[in-house]
C-alpha cells in the first residue's frame, strides 16, 4: 500500500472506551464501545478532521491559497474546513444552503467566529456558487481549491482507511473482539474508507452504516456510489482490492422526516446517552445513528454482539436544536 502525504490536524489516536451504563440502561447483554472521533481535536471535533488531513495536504501541494466548500447551515464539515484553513493560514469561503437565520447558533456561530466568508444560497445552487466564487478569485490572481461536500472524495476517504487500521490496533491492544461497527453515513467518504480499510486490514466483523439521508435505490442509489468511491481510494493507495455495492451493509429505516429533522428516534438517543453516560451525540448524524443502534438492539436484531459505535461528532449542532430536544 502506498502511504499518502498528510498534514496533522487531528489528535490521533482518538480514544476508544466502553459504555457500560448505556448498555445497562438498554438492558443489553453484550458490550458496547464508543470510538471518540468527536474528540479529534480540530474545532468541535468530528470525522472531517481525518479527511482534511489528506485533502489539506493536497491543497498545500497545489499551492492553493483559498479553500471553498459547501454544506448545510449546521455543517460539521464546513466548520472543520474553516478551522483547518485558519490553522494553515489559508482563506476560506463557505457556501451554506438556506437563508441566514435570525438566531445564529451551533456550528454556524462557530463558523462566524473564525471570520471566514459565508454565502447563503438555495441548496441546488451550491455547486454553481462554489465554481462562480472560484472564477472570481482566479481573476483576482488567487488560487482557489474546491473541496466537495462532506470532504467525500477519494483523498478524504483515505483518512478512514487509516482510521480502520488505528481501531484494529486498539481492538488488539484492548483485547476487544468486535462483531460490529456502527457509523452514520451521508456523503459516504467515511464508510467507503472504513470498509476498504477493513478489507485491507482483515477485519472480520461487520460494519453497519446508518443512512442519514441516502436511499438504497433509484438514480442516486447509495451502495454503488460507496463502492465507486472506495475503489477510487484503492487506486490512490495502489492496493489491488476492489469492492462491490453488496460489500456495504446499510440501514435505511431511520431517515425520519428528512435531513436535519429531529424526531423521537434522535431525541431518545441524545437523551439516553446523556442520562446514562453524561456524553453527547449530535441531532443530525450521530443522534440518528445511535437511535438506530438502540432500535436494532431493542428489536433483538443485534444480540450479545460486541458493538462499537463510531462517534463522528456533531455535538455543537445540539445548541441549534434545544427546542426540539428538551
Ligand atoms: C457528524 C457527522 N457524522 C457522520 C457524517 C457522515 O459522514 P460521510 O459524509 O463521510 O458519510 C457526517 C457528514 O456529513 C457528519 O458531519
Amino acid at each position: 500500500m502506498k502511504y499518502l502525504r498528510k498534514i496533522t490536524l487531528a489528535q490521533l489516536p482518538t480514544p476508544l472506551h466502553e459504555l457500560p451504563a448505556f448498555a445497562g440502561k438498554l438492558g443489553y447483554t453484550g458490550n458496547i464501545y464508543m470510538k471518540r472521533d468527536d474528540l479529534s481535536g480540530l474545532a468541535a471535533g468530528g470525522n472531517k478532521s481525518r479527511k482534511l488531513e489528506y485533502i489539506m495536504a493536497d491543497v498545500l501541494r497545489q499551492d492553493a491559497d483559498t479553500v471553498i466548500t459547501c454544506g448545510g447551515l449546521q455543517s460539521n464539515h464546513c466548520l472543520q474546513t474553516a478551522a483547518a484553513a485558519k490553522k494553515l493560514g489559508l482563506d476560506c469561503h463557505l457556501v451554506l444552503s438556506g437563508e441566514k437565520p435570525g438566531n445564529i447558533n451551533g456550528n454556524l456561530f462557530l463558523d462566524m467566529l473564525t471570520g471566514v466568508r459565508i454565502d447563503f444560497v438555495p441548496r441546488p445552487e451550491r455547486e454553481y456558487r462554489m465554481e462562480a466564487l472560484a472564477d472570481v478569485l482566479r481573476k483576482e490572481g488567487k488560487k482557489p481549491y474546491i473541496i466537495p461536500v462532506g470532504g467525500s472524495n477519494a483523498l478524504g476517504a483515505v483518512g478512514y482507511v487509516m482510521a480502520m487500521s488505528e481501531i484494529l490496533r486498539q481492538f488488539e491492544l484492548m483485547r476487544i473482539d468486535c462483531d460490529r461497527i456502527v457509523i452514520a453515513a451521508s456523503s459516504g467518504g467515511t464508510l467507503a474508507g472504513l470498509v476498504l480499510g477493513a478489507a485491507i486490514g482483515g477485519y472480520k466483523g461487520k460494519i453497519t452504516g446508518i443512512s442519514i439521508d441516502r436511499r438504497s435505490q433509484g438514480r442516486d442509489a447509495f451502495p454503488p456510489k460507496l463502492a465507486e468511491l472506495a475503489n477510487r481510494c484503492a487506486e490512490l493507495l495502489e492496493v489491488e482490492i476492489r469492492l462491490k455495492a453488496e460489500d456495504f451493509e446499510l440501514e435505511y429505516g431511520y431517515l425520519g422526516a428528512g435531513y436535519g429533522v429531529v424526531g423521537e428516534n434522535e431525541r431518545h438517543a441524545v437523551r439516553m446517552l446523556a442520562e446514562s453516560e453524561g456524553l453527547f451525540v449530535g441531532p443530525v448524524y450521530t443522534g440518528r445513528a445511535l437511535g438506530a443502534l438502540i432500535d436494532c438492539i431493542k428489536k433483538g436484531k443485534w444480540r450479545k454482539e460486541t458493538i462499537c459505535f463510531w462517534h463522528t461528532g456533531d455535538m455543537a449542532a445540539l445548541f441549534d436544536y434545544s427546542a426540539e430536544l428538551l
